[in-house]
């Protein structure tokens, strides 16, 4: 019902697959429920419920007949989660284990997770594959990190399960009808939903945190992947797990970077709106540059990004001006 859960939710009922949704809206509003429905012209369940309400969870997954399970439920901040370490314990890894115990006590054992890239920390070579060495650098990567290791270690020690991790690089973009996006509460974290904020006057202008970087006009360089292609590669795991056991991680990047500066200038462009913005200082922790190595994914699964840096500008402007009439 989040971000890229609801993507993911539209792709699968699109392609003939039942979905129900476990979220208790801590990040995500029920209206995105009637709007999934819109784009799919299909019906799909909803359950009210905190992961970690291992009972509640349980009885979500019988009394649907839920068959496999995409886990994108979180708290996703990077910076909130060194302020507020024990909330992310507690509502990310501890969600994790009460909701494979929930698989388990109904006997579900196919399983898609939502990891990042932020496993990696700072990158020993560039672009990162699967097997680059994993020091996340905060709490958020450490959760992220320990999930995956825990799914590792169940698969080992029961060879039923069917388990992909995958490791987004930076989502971005927003479904092409404009009727879902990234709609964060509060104040958002992530660059495009600030972007959107200045272009739709809610915000004065942008920071951008540092432009001294050794990159090619100084600002941060990132992997940014549209969230349509984002869902199709769920799609294509599900799809592939159905025939695939153990426990198999994936990266799923465009396989290329971008400045700040040329996703700004790119989103300028489309909207023909000015967004002014102000360099301030490097953040602790942010990373120069960093891109995924997306072969895995290509080869295993069959999938690889489709759409450009524009697609995803035109797209997120569509739902920004969306958002603003709503
Ligand atoms: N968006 C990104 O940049 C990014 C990058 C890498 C990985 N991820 C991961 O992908 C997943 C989805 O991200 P998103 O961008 O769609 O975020 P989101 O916040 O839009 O969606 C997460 C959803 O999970 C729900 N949720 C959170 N904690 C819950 C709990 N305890 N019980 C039930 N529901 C709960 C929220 O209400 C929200 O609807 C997250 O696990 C996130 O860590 C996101």
């Amino acid at each position: 019902m989040g971000y890229i859960g609801s993507h993911t939710a539209v792709q699968l009922l699109l392609s003939g697959y039942q979905v129900h949704i476990y979220d208790n809206l801590c990040n995500s509003n029920i209206d995105t429920l009637q709007r999934i429905k819109r784009i799919a012209g299909k019906d799909l369940g909803f359950t009210y419920g905190d992961i970690r309400d291992t009972q509640k969870l349980t009885a979500a997954l019988k009394e649907n007949s839920i068959e496999a399970v995409i886990h994108l439920a979180g708290l996703k901040a990077v910076g909130e989660s060194s302020k507020k370490p024990i909330e992310y314990y507690s509502n990310n890894t501890q969600g994790s284990i009460s909701l494979i115990q929930a698989m388990q006590a109904v006997h579900i054992s196919t399983l898609v997770f939502s990891s990042s890239a932020t496993v990696y920390g700072d990158p020993v070579y560039l672009p990162y594959d699967e097997a680059h060495p994993t020091f996340p650098t905060n709490p958020y990567g450490h959760n992220k990190l320990q999930i995956e290791q825990m799914l590792h270690d169940l698969a080992f020690s029961d060879k039923n399960w069917r388990i992909a991790c995958l490791r987004y690089f930076n989502p971005v973009g927003a479904h092409e009808s404009g009727l879902i996006g990234e709609n964060p509460n509060g104040i958002p974290n992530n660059l495009m939903p600030v972007i959107g904020q200045v272009a739709n006057g809610k915000l004065a202008q942008l920071s951008i945190f540092g432009n001294d970087y050794s990159t090619s006009d100084g600002t941060g360089k990132r992997d940014y992947i549209h969230v349509m292609d984002l869902a199709d590669g769920h799609l294509m795991a599900l799809n592939w797990l159905q025939e695939n056991l153990g426990c198999h991680t994936f990266n799923l990047g465009s396989g290329s970077s971008f400045s700040v500066l040329e996703l700004l200038r790119c989103f300028e462009k489309v909207s023909a709106k000015k967004i002014p913005y102000q360099i301030v200082a490097r953040r602790p922790g942010d990373l120069s540059e960093y891109y995924a190595k997306v072969d895995k994914a290509e080869k295993i699964l069959g999938w690889k990004t489709r759409r450009s840096l524009e697609d995803i500008c035109t797209s997120s402007w569509n739902w920004i001006k969306n958002s603003k009439n709503n």
